[in-house]
């Protein structure tokens, strides 16, 4: 039986950047790869000044009750970590299965915060391109940036073309979201958690310390990947997800 994978986006991204996850798991799972609120070319959902990450988990609630979808395996990178942590305290009846992706359950300290914030600001001031173009480095490993020039080009495009409501409403709202560490402790669902040796965002300490305070919790780090891992290397991304919903039980 197949289960229903539902992959939630980082920021400031749309569900594009799943393409090769949405392509290379189709055999394992139902996957679910929607766009977050404002995110996405061509959408034209309202957004509010800010989207704490509790809001972005309501409507991906709303999206699979509308489906009729019940228990999903949830899967979430960065960001779309932060939301899926939010989802999984508030409606745990919902998820047999976690996925941290190059996520972190701390908030954010003073500095962070406050970038944050500027983002916002810069969003509409300077436009999101000039934020698309500053966070390019971060996202892909040095290999990808080098070797696989196509690939960090299609990244930028889409970060660059993403609404400035959206990335302002995303910003302030992961500035505003609670540190999750204690409440991890409870997590007493099968969990995945995968970062990449490469990451500059996600310190990998952070993702050992996930891994410590999830009992039973697997932590996978692939080689070579930066804070994209889904991106920089797909096969491993995709095998190490594939290895862990044969585990899940329904
Ligand atoms: C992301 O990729 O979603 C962001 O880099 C997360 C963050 O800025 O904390």
């Amino acid at each position: 039986m197949k289960h229903h994978l539902l992959l939630i986006h980082g920021f400031p991204h749309d569900h594009t950047v799943w393409d090769l996850q949405a392509m290379g798991l189709r055999e394992d799972a139902h996957v679910i790869a929607p766009d977050l609120r404002g995110f996405g070319i061509g959408n034209k959902e309202y957004v509010p000044e800010v989207m704490p990450m509790e809001t972005y988990a309501r409507d991906l609630k709303d999206l699979l009750d509308e489906r009729g979808i019940d228990r999903v395996v949830l899967c979430g990178l960065s960001m779309g970590g932060y939301i899926a942590m939010a989802f999984l305290e508030l409606f745990p009846e919902r998820v047999k299965g976690l996925i941290l992706a190059n996520t972190k359950a701390t908030a954010d300290d003073e500095g962070t915060k406050e970038n944050r914030y500027k983002i916002a600001e810069q969003a509409f001031e300077t436009g999101v391109p000039v934020i698309a173009r500053a966070m390019i480095p971060k996202m892909l490993s040095e290999r990808t940036r080098k070797e696989r020039e196509p690939i960090a080009n299609t990244i930028e495009r889409m970060m660059a073309q993403q609404k400035e409501e959206a990335v302002a409403a995303a910003a302030q709202g992961m500035a505003i979201r609670p540190d999750r560490s204690d409440w991890l402790k409870n997590v007493r669902i099968p969990t995945l958690i995968i970062t990449g040796s490469e990451d500059e965002l996600m310190d990998m300490s952070t993702s050992k310390e996930m891994h410590k305070a999830i009992e039973g919790s697997d932590l996978e780090v692939i080689d070579g990947a930066g804070h994209l891992s889904n991106v920089d290397e797909p096969d491993q991304f995709n095998e190490a997800v594939r290895r862990f919903l044969v585990e899940i039980e329904d």
